[in-house]
């Protein structure tokens, strides 16, 4: 039986409020017509939280709601920060974790990523455990290897529950916001190979659930053809996600991969 895809916008750091609300509206405008199998979750910054939960929580809504950080921390005295209990609060049902902008700009190594997991995990969020090499590992061959090494020290200290309610998002550095995107072959390579990854700790029924969507570059020309490998349960979108006609015709593509997996 084959899954449906699931298709994540990442709008980073980006968007008046007003700019903001006129992209939630639009995309979902633009979906209200579908019969959508495809999984659509809106990723904003933090503080539009309520702007994407409200229109989330609607009856006919076409989307869920995710953030693209939390804090490692419980409540308390962290200013600035944002706790997994806060998302819970707010009806955030999914936060992107460990995202390469974070562990390059904000020293976030993978023992913060699998803290900030597990917050999530305690307050039933799904966390989007992202992993990818630079684009040096790459051209040395030794990609694999450092993928390997960061799912080992984060999904492999999950309990197997806890990996059941875990998605991943393999983004290469090289590809994210470049205008270059892996091949489709070098897409479903590497995904098989996590997911192979995860087989090997918690069991093929897991691995086979386990959502592993592939990021960086996408867009609406490469989409179905990155979606339709066998590996690859969705996309993880950053730039094209701000712009809602290119994202729909992404949703479009999950849509059809969906259909003809
Ligand atoms: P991009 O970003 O689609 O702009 O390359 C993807 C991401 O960083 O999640």
């Amino acid at each position: 039986m084959s899954k449906s895809k699931i298709v994540i916008g990442n709008w980073k750091m980006n968007k008046s409020f007003d700019e903001a609300e006129d992209l939630i509206t639009t995309i979902e405008e633009s979906l209200a017509d579908y019969q959508l199998e495809t999984e659509v979750v809106l990723c904003p910054p933090a503080i539009y939280a309520e702007l994407v939960t409200d229109h989330a929580s609607l009856e006919d809504s076409r989307f869920y709601a995710g953030l693209q950080n939390v804090s490692e921390y419980d409540n308390g005295a962290y200013t600035g920060e944002v706790s997994a209990s806060m998302l819970a609060s707010m009806d955030v049902d999914f936060c992107i974790v460990g995202h390469s902008e974070r562990r390059k700009y904000f020293g976030e190594t993978d023992t913060v990523v699998l803290k900030k997991m597990r917050q999530l995990l305690d307050q039933q969020l799904i966390p989007v455990m992202c992993c990818g090499e630079i684009l040096e590992d790459r051209k040395s061959g030794r990609h694999q290897d450092v993928v390997k090494a960061q799912i080992e020290a984060t999904l492999y200290e999950l309990t197997p529950e806890q990996m059941e309610r875990t998605m991943v998002a393999y983004e290469p550095v090289w590809a994210i916001g470049t205008g270059e995107t892996a091949t489709p072959a070098q897409a479903q390579e590497m995904l098989a190979f996590i997911r192979s990854l995860i087989e090997k700790k918690f069991g093929t029924e897991v691995a086979y659930n386990t959502y592993i969507l592939y990021g960086g570059s996408c867009n609406a020309a490469n989409a179905l053809s990155i979606f339709s490998q066998p590996d690859v349960d969705g996309g993880l979108i950053g730039g094209a996600s701000l712009k809602a006609d290119e994202f729909i015709k992404i949703i479009e593509a999950a849509e059809t991969a969906g259909k003809d997996n």
